[in-house]
């Protein structure tokens, strides 16, 4: 029975060492071919390796990331277990960047960068928080962290999500009657979907002209839920004020992307949250030993929904 780490190697030092202390009965491996493959119980990676079949006595197949759209799940086995990674430092790191960016975009830093290239002193109307309000697309993980983290402000706030959720101090809806609710009283829009069939393309300009003018967009789910030219031309022709862009399709984005010149558009790249080693391996040994007892682990993935 061994674990395989299938990522980079300093990840995986901490990974070693913290197996070692904490599941030493557990064989850890970093070279596949190192291994006899049927000895393979666990794996974590980042996208689906080819020969996948090989691992035939393969029980968990972890994402090193909170993310499973990178992996192509027909090609995993139905009796293997598809687990996304669910650990503090992804959460912690999330918040962060959303409260930057939520806060760089209620107090307009698109507007005041551009007007500092030009070296114009230009001081603009400024809201209030409580008149600022914002919607987070995705109520699970991150979207209710991120919101937990923004309550202090005093934004009003609201969310969606497929099933009905209740969050203290959050509006939230859910469902398509929900999203077109949401939408119409949404300022600040934060993308914390998973990428699925069903939200592939969901920043679209529909979407964009469902929202109040003057809002803006803040994107952390994954780069092909954004339609590129509809918010273009929704920046462009003023109904959304600005965008906060960490995910792009392609990654990286081109040089020659009309993103990265744009004075409405604030880009970083896909950097809002990064797996932590030190606490993303103590989740890992957790669902391992959730697992060995017979428990379903944190972040199973219901295969059927892609999530
Ligand atoms: P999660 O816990 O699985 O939550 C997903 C949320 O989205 C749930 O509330 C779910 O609704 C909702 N949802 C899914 N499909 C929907 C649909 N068709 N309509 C309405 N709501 C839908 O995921 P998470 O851990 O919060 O992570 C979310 C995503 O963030 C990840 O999948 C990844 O793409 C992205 N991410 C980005 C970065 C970055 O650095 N930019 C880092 C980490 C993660 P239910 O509650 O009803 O199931
Ligand atoms: C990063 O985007 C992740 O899915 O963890």
């Amino acid at each position: 029975m061994t674990f395989l780490f299938h990522s980079d190697a300093r990840r995986g030092a901490i990974f070693r060492d913290a197996f070692a202390a904490a599941l030493p009965d557990l064989p850890f491996a970093m070279e596949a071919s190192s291994v006899d493959p049927s000895d393979v119980r666990y794996l974590i990676t980042w996208t689906v390796p080819e020969d996948i079949g090989r691992y035939r006595n393969l029980e968990i197949l972890f994402s090193i990331g909170a993310g499973v759209d990178q992996f192509h799940l027909d090609a995993v086995p139905d009796h293997v277990q598809v687990v996304r990674m669910v650990e503090d430092g992804i959460v912690r790191m999330m918040q962060e960047y959303v409260v930057l960016a939520v806060l760089a975009l209620h107090r307009q830093m698109p507007a005041y960068l551009a007007s500092q290239k030009k070296g114009s002193w230009q001081p603009l109307a400024q809201p209030q928080a409580m008149e600022r309000r914002i919607g987070v697309l995705g109520l699970g993980q991150l979207g209710e962290a991120v919101l937990e983290r923004l309550k202090p402000f005093a934004f009003p706030l609201a969310g969606w999500s497929r099933s009905a959720r209740q969050i203290d101090g959050v509006h939230c809806h859910h469902g398509e009657a929900g999203l077109a609710a949401l939408l119409a009283s949404t300022d600040i829009l934060v993308c914390l979907l998973p990428l699925t069939e069903e939200t592939r393309g969901v920043l679209n300009r529909d979407l964009f002209k469902r929202l109040p003018a003057g809002a803006s967009l803040v994107h952390v789910g994954r780069g092909p839920q954004l339609n590129d030219d509809d918010l273009l031309a929704a920046l462009d022709d003023g109904h959304l004020s600005g965008a906060v862009i960490d995910v792009t399709d392609p990654e990286p984005l081109p040089a020659d992307h009309p993103f990265w010149p744009h004075p409405k558009i604030i880009l970083t790249p896909h950097v809002a949250s990064v797996t932590q080693p030190e606490t993303a391996a103590r989740a890992v040994i957790d669902n391992i030993r959730r697992h060995r007892a017979g428990l379903a682990p944190v972040g199973l993935v219901d295969r059927r929904r892609g999530y």
